[in-house]
């Protein structure tokens, strides 16, 4: 661990060797940061280094058990959210915090509804003020609608919109373009640089290099609870940092192995949906990786999620192995060997008050069951493989999924799907929010799968990560299938195409 180097300007915020434990759990060991006016510094390390929770120390949500936290050269402590909110400090956090059941606006507003003289809640001033500030992020949301159903972009833009209305002078976002698309993720780099040159201070957490070396000046790298280093964007690398995150080198990060392409397992034919897809048709053979490009609203999780039987169709056909599948039938979907890994996994894949045995046996609780007991060796055993296959990091197995950090309870939904040994494996968004080292195992991982026969459909937003695993890469755009390229044929610039392009693309 190498010491902060030292700078002239008083830093808008500090924290020096910061340590939050939970009962055994040491969570942070050493944390710190120091963060100048006028900076965006990006925050980088591997899942369960420690990131997010620095920043719920920053944010009030956690107290620190030592440490120094200065702001503006002051030392503080936060006992409650409200007070780091009063002294200037936003955040986005990892997960959408959003209530349901109240509109856009009252969401962005939550807490601190501006009152007319009359001490009123001024409604109106609440809605300007949020048609405002979408029109600088460019984007179209209804600000009377209920959050209720949003695509989790569509949440993570409404967690942006509050950060901005707070008019924070430290801005932290913790993993914000996750869920966004590429055109998104731009408008939201122009309002961070805009932020900056006002000159607040921001940190912006990603396990994107691209992101983080197009937007930071600065990066502090944290490894297993503690500072590594803090160095200038300028004078750094992918690889010297990819080296300081996991102690090691990492190379191959698309290992994708050749695999015999067998007889067709999913067979899709002319799938509609009246606004959401229309006239899709593709199949999947058995040891092949299709890859689903698409900018993020293209409809690609919705024919996933219609394949799967948990959304609707109108008309077409699902088969898998020949037999065509009832409509909005999961249990028969998941019967004839269908898995489908959700974008949103913590809605729809994690019990987060159960263990994380629990959590990876979920779906195979049937099979492990003998005469209605499951038997718990059993169940060990299983989610001691895939724990450690894909490297989950926690404290015990028996501990509750919700205790995780955010990349380490993605690959326990992996592994819970890994475990049905499918079919056909369909993931949406495999490798989001997971490390550069995680990330490699979960492509090697896919690869084994596809070279034991199984059929898998790929969903990324990632271009990286379908050029290099796909043998075939399908393209949406607006609920239509644009595209379609052999894997010698699928270049970044003939995808992008598909997926942007105002004309229909021949196929
Ligand atoms: N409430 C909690 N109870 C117990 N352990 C926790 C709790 N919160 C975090 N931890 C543990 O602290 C460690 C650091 O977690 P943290 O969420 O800060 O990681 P992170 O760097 O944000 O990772 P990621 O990239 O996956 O989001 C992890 O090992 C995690 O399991
Ligand atoms: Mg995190």
């Amino acid at each position: 661990m190498s010491e902060m180097p030292h700078s002239e300007a008083a830093p808008a915020l500090e924290l020096s060797r910061v340590v939050k434990s939970f009962g055994a759990v040491v969570a942070l060991r050493s944390g710190s940061i120091r963060l100048q006016k006028g900076s965006i510094h990006a925050l980088i390390g591997e899942n369960g280094a420690g990131k997010s929770t620095l920043v719920k120390i920053i944010a009030g949500l956690y107290r620190r058990d030592a440490g120094d936290f200065f702001l503006e050269g002051e030392p503080v402590d936060f006992h409650s959210t409200a007070q780091s909110k009063a002294a200037g400090i936003a955040v986005i956090y990892q997960e959408p915090t959003l209530f349901p059941d109240l509109s856009v606006t009252e969401n962005i507003f939550m807490g601190r509804q501006p009152t007319s003289r009359l001490g009123r809640i001024d409604r109106k001033a609440m809605k300007t003020e949020a048609t405002e500030i979408f029109e600088r992020l460019g984007v179209r949301i209804d600000p009377d609608r209920l959050t209720e159903g949003l695509s989790i972009a569509d949440q993570q833009i409404i967690e942006i919109a509050k950060a901005i209305s707070l008019d924070a002078r430290v801005l932290i976002m913790d993993e914000p373009t996750a869920a966004l698309s590429g055109v998104e993720v731009e408008r939201l780099f122009a309002v961070a640089r805009s932020l900056r040159d006002e000159g607040r201070a921001l940190v912006f957490i990603s396990h994107r290099f691209d992101e983080v070396f197009e937007l930071c000046d600065t990066v502090t790298v944290m490894r297993d609870g503690s500072y590594v280093d803090t160095m200038a964007i300028a004078d750094t690398t992918v690889d010297e940092l990819v080296r300081q995150m996991v102690g090691r080198d990492v190379t191959e990060l698309f290992p994708k192995l050749p695999a015999d392409v067998g007889e067709d397992v999913l067979v899709v034919d002319g799938l509609s949906q009246k606004g959401v897809f229309h006239d899709i048709s593709f199949t999947v053979k058995a040891g092949e990786i299709v890859g689903l490009a698409g900018l993020v609203g293209a409809g690609r999780s919705e024919v996933a999620r219609a394949v799967f039987g948990v959304d609707p169709y109108e008309t077409g056909s699902v088969t898998v192995n020949g037999k065509t599948l009832p409509k909005n039938r999961p249990a028969a979907a998941m019967a004839a060997g269908i898995a489908l890994v959700p974008e949103d996994r913590r809605k729809q894949g994690l019990v987060l008050d159960q263990s994380v045995t629990r959590n990876i046996t979920l779906a195979i609780r049937g099979r492990l069951a003998k005469w209605g007991l499951i038997w718990g060796g059993l169940e060990n055993a299983a989610s001691e493989i895939w724990s450690s296959r894909l490297e989950v990091k926690t404290a015990a197995l028996d501990a509750d999924t919700g205790t995780l950090s955010g990349g380490n309870q993605q690959k326990v939904v992996l592994g819970k799907w890994l475990a049905t040994h499918p079919k056909l494996l369909i993931v949406d968004e495999p490798t989001r929010g997971i490390d550069v080292g995680t990330k490699s195992e979960v492509h090697r991982l896919m690869s084994q799968l596809a070279q034991e026969g199984i059929a898998i459909l790929m969903i990324s937003s990632e271009l990286p990560e379908v050029l290099g695993m796909a043998d075939r890469v399908l393209v949406m755009r607006e609920g239509r299938l644009t595209g379609e390229f052999a894997r010698e044929d699928a270049t970044p610039e003939n995808v992008m195409f598909a997926a942007t392009a105002e004309q229909e693309v021949a196929r």
